[in-house]
Parts: structure tokens; sequence; C-alpha cells
């Protein structure tokens, strides 16, 4: 548009200023294409991966056993609780015992479908995700000789991991396999959301259907939560407020500051900022700090509070925010397509309504029973 505004004249009418305005409005939201609304398909399942109902109920163990992590008290379901939305409902998650976490914990609740997992988007798959979160030092923890040695002195792990992949010796490359088999099975594709778009209009009350309109047209949320999976998976900053925590709490405060310094910022910005600075650390490029990639809005009735930070406690006060243009541009990097909506009252209840409509039962697993371990002695030696 700059060019058609450079060549533009005084001598222009007021009739061809009228015509090229609206365009010029969109062209400032809308330069992408916003992937409609859709029923969620099934998740995508690398050709490396296959889904066996073996490899599945042993990853769901995996999930549930210490034993992939440091002192064996952090195993993944310790942050990614069942009762608190397969995530962890505190503003930011615990951590490793003698840490805190940095970062709000995610859902693993339709993990399945992201390209890019994490805030920042740093991980690329599932498996891969998985020996992160297994080994980082904010989360499990864990020494990757140990975990092995942990494994292969369990009988039952030995022949599951045998029998499905092979292995003599348990490896861990097949421990985040079959993690990862677990979670694309920890999807969900029968929300009312769901059930309306693959035809039974009745799955949504009238209320949740203006909703649905708003969300795609006055509150404009479409432009970054779009598809199936409601995200276009890009990094945006909103302007999300700073977790008071980090400046107050020292344990958050040496966390916070391990990370950021772990990550590779300058000394500067470990030593002072207030903030995260999100997918910089990726790119080290400023005008991405304070960005994160856009969460999906699905499962969320579960998986308070909200925001990377968790600053942002109920689903109301997400709308209010929106309302309002989003947060403070503290990073000089705050997206553009922000603005203030002026929701009425009635039209924040009609799109919370729609928000929950993205919302299924809530996901119930039952607590495997995890293996015993014997002692080396037991262990035949295998060449
Ligand atoms: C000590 C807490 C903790 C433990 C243990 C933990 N996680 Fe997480 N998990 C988090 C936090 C916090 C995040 C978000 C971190 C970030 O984005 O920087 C996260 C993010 C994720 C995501 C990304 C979801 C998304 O939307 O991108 C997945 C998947 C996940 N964890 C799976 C696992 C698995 C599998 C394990 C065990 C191998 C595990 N986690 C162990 C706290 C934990
Ligand atoms: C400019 C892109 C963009 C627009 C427009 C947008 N969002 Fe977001 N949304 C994001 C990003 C990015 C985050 C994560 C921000 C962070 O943590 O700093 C987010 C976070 C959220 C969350 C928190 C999810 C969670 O798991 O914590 C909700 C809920 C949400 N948005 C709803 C909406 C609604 C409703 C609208 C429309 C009123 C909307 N968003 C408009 C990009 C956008």
């Amino acid at each position: 548009m700059k060019t058609i505004f450079k060549s533009m004249t005084l001598a222009v009418t007021a009739a061809t200023m009228l015509a090229i305005v609206p365009s010029a409005a969109m062209a400032v939201g809308d330069a992408d294409f916003d992937a409609p609304l859709a029923a969620l398909p099934a998740p995508p399942v690398p050709a490396d991966n296959p889904q066996t109902p073996e490899k599945i109920e042993l990853g769901k163990k995996l999930f549930f056993d210490g034993r992939l992590g440091g002192d064996q008290s952090t195993p993944c379901v310790a942050c990614h609780e069942g009762s608190q939305g397969w995530a962890y409902n505190a503003p930011i998650s615990r951590g490793y015992p003698g840490t805190v976490h940095w970062r709000f914990s995610q859902t693993i609740v339709n993990s399945a479908y992201y390209s890019k997992l994490f805030w920042a988007g740093s991980s690329k798959s599932l498996e891969s995700q998985a020996k992160s979160a297994a080994g980082g030092a904010v989360a499990g923890n864990g020494e990757f000789d140990v975990m092995t040695a942990r494994l292969a002195l369990v009988p039952e792990y030995r022949e599951a991991f045998k029998e499905i992949f092979g292995d003599n010796v348990p490896k861990l490359a097949n421990a985040w396999r079959a993690i990862a088999a677990w979670e694309r099975t920890m999807v969900q594709r029968d929300t009312p959301f769901d059930k309306y778009m693959n035809g039974d209009e009745s799955a949504l009350t009238v209320q949740q259907q203006l909703g649905m309109e708003l969300f795609q047209g006055k509150a404009n949320c479409i432009e970054c939560h779009n598809g199936a999976l409601f995200t276009d998976e890009k990094y945006y900053n909103n302007g999300v407020p700073t977790n008071e925590r980090w400046s107050e709490d020292g344990l958050a405060q040496i966390t916070f500051r391990y990370e950021l310094y772990a990550k590779g910022s300058t000394e500067k910005l470990y030593r002072h900022t207030k903030r995260d600075p999100g997918f910089y650390f990726r790119t080290k490029q400023k005008r991405d700090k304070g960005k994160f990639r856009t969460p999906s809005l699905r499962y969320t009735a579960y998986t308070f509070p909200y925001m990377h930070n968790g600053t942002i406690a109920t689903l109301e006060d997400v709308i209010d925010f929106y309302n309002k243009g989003g947060g403070d541009d503290a990073w000089g990097t705050k997206t553009k397509i922000l603005k203030p909506l002026g929701l009425t009252g009635t039209e924040k209840a009609d799109l919370l309504a729609f928000l929950k409509s993205l919302s299924g039962e809530q996901i119930t697993v039952e607590t495997p029973e995890l293996p015993d371990s014997v002692s080396l002695s037991e262990i035949p030696v295998v060449k």
C-alpha cells in the first residue's frame, strides 16, 4: 500500500479516497491467509513412528514414570496433570526440586497437531520435545546415561522395548517415540464445536454461534487463532504483562536468570530484564523480543491461568485484555493487529460462550501401574 499512498497527489478525489481506504485498512490485519475454522482431523503420525497399541501403552507408563528424570520425583505427569487440564494450574509451572519453572506448563492435549512445540516453538516434534523435557534442567533434569540404566533394570520395559522396537537394551530414543505415540492419543475431537462443524447444528447454542461470528468478525481472533487447531503457529507480542514473581521471589529470580543465561542472552539482558524475551532466543533478532507462538484455544476450559507466564487468570479476563487492545508495548515489538475492540457486555459473554465450546469433557486416564526394577545381578548380560 505504501507506494499507492506515495503516488497519491492532493488532487485525488474524495471518491478515490473512499475506494482506497477500506483495502488499506484490511492490509494491516489481513496480510496473510487465515485458514478457516474446522473440525479437528485425526492427528498426523510421522512415518518413522507408527502408532501401535503396545507402543502407546508403553508410552503412557513412561509418561507417569519418574525413572525418566533426575531424582525420580518429576515424571512428565508431575507438570502435566490430568486433573489440571494435562497442564499445571499455576502461573509458572512447578520445576525440578530446587527450582521453579519459568513458564506456564502447556497442556499435552492436542499437542500432536503442532508443527512446533513450546511457547517459543523451539522443538519440532513430540519425540524431540520429550527428550528435552526429560533432560531439561528445570523440568526432568535427567542424565541420559542414568535414565538408560534405570530402564535397563526393569524386566517389563526390557521385554516391551525388545518387542516393539527390537532393542536388546531399552534405548532412550525409543522411550521418546513411545511417549510421543501416547501423546498422539491425547487429542480431543468431539467438542461441541467439532460436532457443530460436522453437521450437528444443535451442538452450539445460539449464543455460541453469535460468539463464533464475533470471533471471526468484530473481535478478529481469527487473525491468529485459525484453522482446525485455532492457531496460525506464528509468533506475536501481545503485550502480556510481566510476572511479578520474577521480581519478588528469590527462587523464581534465580531460575528465570539461569534460563536467560542458558539460552544465550546478553549479560545486560539476563541481569536486568523483567520479561521473558520469548522467540528472541531462537533468532537473536530484536524484533522478536517478547513474541510467543500463538497457542491453540482448544481444551482451554481446563488450562487456566493463561499466557506464557500465566498472568491472566480466567477466560473472561483474557477477553477483557483483548478488548482493551492487548497490553503495554514493553519491547517495542507489539503486534499492530491488536486494537481496542469495543465489545459490549453481551458480545463479551457471547465470545466467552464460544470459547467454552472448544473444550469437551475433561479427558481422564487411569493411572498406570508402574513395573518393578530388579537389581543389576538379576539382569542377564547382553552383548
Ligand atoms: C517440571 C515441570 C515439567 C516436567 C517434568 C515436564 N514438563 Fe512439559 N512442559 C512444562 C513447561 C513449563 C512447558 C512450557 C515450557 C516452555 O514453553 O518453555 C512444557 C511444555 C510441554 C509441551 C509443549 C506443548 C505445546 O503446546 O507446545 C509438551 C508436549 C510437554 N511439555 C510434554 C512433556 C513430556 C513428554 C514430559 C516428560 C518427558 C514433560 N513435558 C515434562 C513443564 C514440565
Ligand atoms: C495477533 C495475534 C492474536 C490475536 C488477534 C489474538 N490472539 Fe490470542 N494469543 C495470541 C498469542 C501469541 C498468545 C500467547 C501470548 C503470550 O503468552 O504472550 C495468545 C493467547 C491467547 C489465549 C491464552 C491461551 C493459553 O493457553 O494460555 C487465549 C484464551 C486467547 N489468546 C484468546 C484470544 C481471543 C478470544 C482473541 C480475540 C479476541 C484472540 N486471542 C486474538 C495471538 C493472538
